[in-house]
């Protein structure tokens, strides 16, 4: 049986999630699900980068312990994805000893391919960022994303020999053209890495908070380095059974760490001798008016009490089908709505009620020798294989709309009148139609698609399964 490991970023716990941390466990749930349907044994892992500075400060805000306050966000981030029915193998943290453990075995590796050195850093560190600045990046002196002064730091840290592997990382992109996507998150990379790498300062002096270097208690893990262990340690990796699922099939990620995953992770797994991972995909980003969703602008939309008023399935198709997969889009409540009213209510839903409401007018129910539809499902599964999420829905919504036209030609109101017989197989294949639709819809929409197969099981309609997307009684805003 082939296997599929699959990640979603492990996320800063500095603050909750919002509909942009939701939308890449989403859209990693349904991978996930979609290769469990077709039969691979799939390991699907997300979690939380709790080391940062970040959290320090944020703790320290609201006046409480690091480790309470911790623990309390990380038990927030895991709720969340219980509420919206992420089906995730493992939640990592990164503050769990299984994880120090996969760090230490790792650093430990490239410090044997000695590759590691002590040098003096001088630089300028956001801790927005966590990451060091170079003055281009500056916009009046200030990091562009979180428009806040870096700090000068200068000290003693651990450097990798990044440089070391320039031409390598060049050779093996050009060698695997599925390895970073998209193409243009790809060409980025490549032009990235064409400028020239620097060594790469991997510890800082000792902090309060994170991960002691091993065997220098002086120095502290910076923080990525430790956080893209993560997709390692998840897997039981220094473990034997580690080489079950590494390397990860997919990491899925957003375009604002690339950088990270796309260059110093496979560095950092070339020197340690171990595969890198077969695929990084980075999906774009969502704005909400326009804007950056961010913390100071208060613009922060809930996905959980998104999923409480329309659901947790219309949520996760809303996401999946507003934005081509890669690209940037905007997220607005008003075309969330007109969306679930025009997809979801009228078209799916009302192709689901009204086959089995004639079903049951008709034919007390009973649906009769359900008929096996002949589609073509081909585009749909090569949109999934292309990442292409929103593409693979539209390719499935030519069926949905295809069931409603078909009742539209064959007017079973009439044929009750007039033929019986051809009223049955009409409706045999109209129900086959939705049987097949729900299978193709599951990973997207796993709750539908089984209240659907509910709805016509055993060759009698079910009535107790009742609307699949009732509408809202306010008209749309
Ligand atoms: O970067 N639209 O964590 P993070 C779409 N801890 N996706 C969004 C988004 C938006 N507006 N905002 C965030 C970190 N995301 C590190 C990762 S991995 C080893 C360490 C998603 O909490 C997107 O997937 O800042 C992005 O890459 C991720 O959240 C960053 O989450
Ligand atoms: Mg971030």
């Amino acid at each position: 049986m082939s296997k599929f490991y699959i990640t979603t970023p492990i996320y800063y716990i500095n603050d909750r999630p919002h509909i942009g941390h939701a939308y890449a466990t989403i859209a990693a749930d349904m991978l996930a699900r979609y290769h469990r349907q077709a039969g691979e044994s799939v390991f699907f892992a997300t979690g939380t980068d709790e080391n940062s500075t970040k959290t320090v400060q944020a703790a320290k805000k609201v006046g409480q312990d690091t480790r309470a306050y911790t623990d309390q966000m990380a038990a927030t981030w895991e709720e969340t994805w219980k509420q919206l029915e992420i089906s995730q193998d493992r939640f990592i943290r990164t503050t769990e000893p299984a994880h120090q453990k996969a760090v230490y075995d790792l650093i430990k590796k490239i410090e044997a391919t000695g590759d590691i050195y002590k040098g003096t850093y001088v630089g300028l560190y956001c801790t927005g960022c966590e990451e060091f600045k170079r003055e281009a990046e500056l916009e009046a002196g200030k990091c562009p994303l979180h428009k806040t002064v870096p700090e000068k730091v200068e000290e003693e840290n651990y450097f990798f020999k990044l440089s070391k592997y320039q031409k390598q990382l060049l050779d093996y992109i050009e060698k695997n053209p599925t390895f970073i996507q998209p193409e243009s998150r790809r060409n980025e990379i490549t032009q990235f890495i064409k400028g020239g790498l620097e060594d790469l300062s991997v510890s800082r002096t000792k902090k309060e908070w994170g991960i002691a270097w091993p065997g220098d208690d002086s120095q502290t893990i910076y923080v990525w380095i430790d956080a893209l262990i993560n997709y390692l340690a998840a897997t039981g990796y220094p473990g034997a059974k580690s080489t079950d699922w590494w390397p990860a099939d997919l990491h899925l990620i957003g375009k604002d760490i690339i950088k990270f995953h796309c260059v110093y992770w496979p560095a950092m797994l070339m020197s340690a001798g171990l595969p890198l991972p077969k695929t990084i995909f980075a999906h774009g980003f969502f704005t909400v008016d326009g804007q950056k969703i961010s913390k100071s602008l208060g613009n922060a939309v809930d996905p959980v009490a998104l999923a409480g008023q329309y659901g947790i399935d219309a949520l996760r198709y809303y996401l999946l089908r507003e934005i081509p997969f890669g690209s940037d889009g905007e997220f607005s409540h008003s075309r969330f709505r007109k969306v679930y009213e025009a997809d979801l209510a009228n078209e799916l839903g009302n192709a689901v009620q009204r086959v089995a409401a004639m079903v049951l007018k008709y034919q007390e129910g009973a649906i009769g020798e359900v008929q096996t539809a002949p589609h073509d499902v081909g585009p749909v599964h090569t949109a999934i294989k292309e990442f292409r999420l929103d593409r693979a829905l539209e390719e499935i919504w030519v069926h949905v709309k295809g069931v409603n036209q078909y009742i539209e030609e064959e007017k079973p109101w009439e044929l009750a009148k007039t033929d019986r017989e051809q009223l049955s197989d009409v409706l045999a294949s109209a129900v086959g139609d939705l049987l097949h639709i729900a299978e193709l819809i599951m990973p997207f929409m796993p709750t539908t698609a089984r209240k659907i197969a509910e709805t016509f099981a055993n060759g009698t309609v079910n009535k107790e399964v009742g609307i699949l997307f009732p509408k809202f009684d306010e008209p749309a805003s």
